[in-house]
């Protein structure tokens, strides 16, 4: 296992109505802003909730933050919160808000153009105080530092890390998640998947704690899909699945581990050029990652095909193709479509993302070996 530090600050409290503990968490002093996304808790009633629960507080709001949050929104948010000298966050919604509010949290104190955050050319050394109420699972946003931000102007997508970021506290609570599409369900099972995946399918470092508690995470959402994507979940199927996308991405599962993060960053060109859900985009990469990638995954892809989808006959080759073929059919099975050309994306586009990495010098994978060239042909693959 390779050294590692661990610490996660993020209070989380979960369970049914927790919502009404928010009054509680919050600093009772100063001005706090709300912010929420396109209006879907306006619609299943958790808005009223957290107005009634913000009695009391001085609070302003910033609707509007849409999916993959947009840097150009964003900013209006950081131009109010300097004028109304807020200091404190409290974010409504899934990973987009959650991301557009540490975005927020981190660009509020600067005077620099908060965008070189992405770009890394300046670095988070404060940031305001944030809480999240989680709306949904998927991203693990509500108890990590992570936020990924979109530039409408330049078509691009960007992630930065930083623990100042971190939420204070999340409250998750999984009776929001009846209120969710089926497409959000679905993203958010297979975004967790492939977080695993990222964290798990890389090279072995005698890691017990880790794999096993990966493995239980996959085979925990291979379990909930269809009883979650079902007419009528039970209340225990959400919990399970919100918790298994909060423990996916919270640092636990990738402390002392090799990671690996391809399929994101290529999955992030798709949603930056052509607006593809996150999560679907991982479920076109992913498959093709894995499969160009082979020779130097093989012992944990053995591993996976043996532990998670009981594949122990055939050659190594024979295994790890099986291994791929079921990942692909459990992506559909939740609805989601797993080719380029599922998407009316086509080699043009393949041409443009491997250039961009290879204007950017981008080099990816556990082993930093994933050059433009690779990227090409994971994608080639997958149309
Ligand atoms: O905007 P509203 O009206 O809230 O509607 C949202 C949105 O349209 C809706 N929704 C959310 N909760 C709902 C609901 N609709 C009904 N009932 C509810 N309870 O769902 C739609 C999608 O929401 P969004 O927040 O965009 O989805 P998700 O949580 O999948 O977040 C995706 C974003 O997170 C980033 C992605 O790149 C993408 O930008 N990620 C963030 C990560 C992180 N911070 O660690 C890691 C991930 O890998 C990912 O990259
Ligand atoms: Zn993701």
């Amino acid at each position: 296992m390779n050294n590692f530090i661990y610490q996660n600050p993020v209070k989380i409290v979960f369970g049914k109505d927790q919502i009404n503990s928010l009054g509680s968490l919050l600093p009772k002093n100063g001005k706090i802003m709300v912010t929420y996304g396109g209006g879907s808790i306006k619609q299943n009633g958790i808005y009223d909730s957290i107005v009634k629960a913000l009695d009391g507080f001085s609070y302003i709001e910033f609707g509007g933050i849409e999916p993959n949050p947009k840097y150009e929104t964003l900013m209006k948010a950081v131009q109010i919160g300097k004028q109304e000298n807020v200091d404190f966050l409290l974010a409504i919604g899934g990973g987009s808000v959650l991301d557009g509010t540490k975005f927020i949290a981190a660009a509020l104190p600067i005077d620099n153009d908060p965008w070189d955050i992405l770009l890394g050319k300046t670095t988070v050394n404060t940031a305001i105080p944030i809480g999240t109420v989680l709306t949904l699972p998927a991203t693990g946003s509500e108890m990590n530092g992570g936020a990924v931000i979109s530039r409408i102007s330049t078509k691009e997508k960007y992630a930065f890390i930083s623990p100042l970021v971190m939420p204070q506290f999340s409250i998750l609570d999984p009776q929001v998640c009846s209120s969710l599409p089926h497409k959000q369900i679905a993203n958010g099972i297979v975004d967790t998947y492939v977080h695993v995946v990222e964290q798990y399918i890389t090279y072995p470092v005698n890691a017990m704690v880790q794999d096993y508690f990966a493995e239980s995470i996959l085979k925990t959402l291979i379990e909930v899909a269809p009883k979650v994507l079902s007419e009528n979940p039970a209340y225990d199927d959400f919990a399970n699945f919100m918790w298994s996308a909060t423990i996916a991405l919270n640092g636990i599962i990738g402390s002392g581990v090799p990671q690996d993060w391809a399929t994101h960053d290529i999955g992030h060109e798709l949603t930056a050029l052509h607006g593809i859900d996150h999560a679907r985009t991982l479920a076109i990469v992913l498959p093709g990652l894995l499969s160009v990638m082979r020779s130097t995954k093989r012992e944990k892809l053995e591993q996976y095909a043996y532990r998670i989808w009981g594949i122990s006959a055939g050659t190594s080759d024979e295994r790890i193709d099986e291994a791929i073929a079921k990942t692909i059919a459990f992506f559909e099975s939740t609805g989601i479509k797993t080719r380029l050309n599922d998407y009316g994306v086509n080699g043009t586009t393949i041409s443009v993302i491997a250039s961009r990495f290879k204007s950017r010098g981008t080099i990816l994978g556990e082993n930093q070996d994933i050059n433009y060239e690779t990227v090409e042909k994971i994608l080639n693959i997958r149309l």
